[in-house]
C-alpha cells in the first residue's frame, strides 16, 4: 500500500507529561484543561468554529512505537483485537478525542476533558455533531461488561 503522510495543523497542550499521567477517555478526565495550538496559516479554518460545545480531535499518537494485534485493555483482562479497543498502541497511531470547546483566542483553542499527551501532534479537527452518528442499537461488545463491571468498583 502507499504511504499517507500528513503535515500537523498544530499541537495539543495538556498538563500530562507521562503516559501513566494521562486519563484514558475523556469521559475520565473531567476538568483536565488543555489548549490546541493552531498553526497561523489556517487560522480562517476557524472561523465559526465557536459555535459548537464540542469538537472532535484527530491526533498522532506520537509516542506509541510499536503494537501488539492482540491487546489486554484496561478495563479488562482478557486479550482484545486491537482494533476492538482504544489501546495508543496500534498499526497506525491515531487518537481520537471529544473534548468540550471552552473558548477561543485567536489560533489558541481552550478545551477541556483532554486525556493526550503534552506535546501530541494534532491532525484535524471536526464539530462534534451528535445528530450525525445514527444511535439506533448501539452495542458496545466487550466493553459492555467491562464498563458494567468498572461502575460498580466505584
Ligand atoms: C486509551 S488512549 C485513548 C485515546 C483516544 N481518546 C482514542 O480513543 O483514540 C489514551 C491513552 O493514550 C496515551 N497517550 C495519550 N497521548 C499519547 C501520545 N501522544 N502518544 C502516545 N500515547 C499517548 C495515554 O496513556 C492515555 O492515557
Amino acid at each position: 500500500m502507499k504511504k499517507v503522510t500528513f503535515t500537523p495543523i498544530g499541537v495539543i497542550r495538556t498538563p500530562f507529561k507521562t503516559r501513566d499521567d494521562a486519563p484514558i477517555q475523556p469521559s475520565r478526565a473531567e476538568g483536565a484543561r488543555g489548549t490546541v495550538e493552531i498553526r497561523p496559516d489556517l487560522a480562517e479554518g476557524l472561523e465559526d468554529l465557536d459555535g459548537f460545545s464540542h469538537i472532535t480531535l484527530i491526533y498522532h499518537l506520537h509516542l506509541s512505537k510499536s503494537f501488539k494485534l492482540k491487546v489486554i485493555p484496561y478495563l479488562d483482562d482478557v486479550p482484545r483485537g486491537v482494533f476492538a479497543t482504544r489501546a495508543p498502541r496500534r498499526p497506525n497511531q491515531i487518537g481520537v478525542s471529544v473534548v468540550r470547546l471552552i473558548k477561543i483566542e485567536g489560533t489558541v483553542l481552550h478545551i477541556e476533558n483532554v486525556d493526550m499527551l503534552d506535546g501530541t501532534p494534532l491532525l484535524d479537527i471536526k464539530p462534534y455533531v451528535p445528530g450525525f452518528v445514527d444511535q439506533a442499537e448501539v452495542r458496545s461488545g466487550w466493553l459492555e461488561d467491562a464498563l458494567r463491571r468498572d461502575k460498580k468498583k466505584k
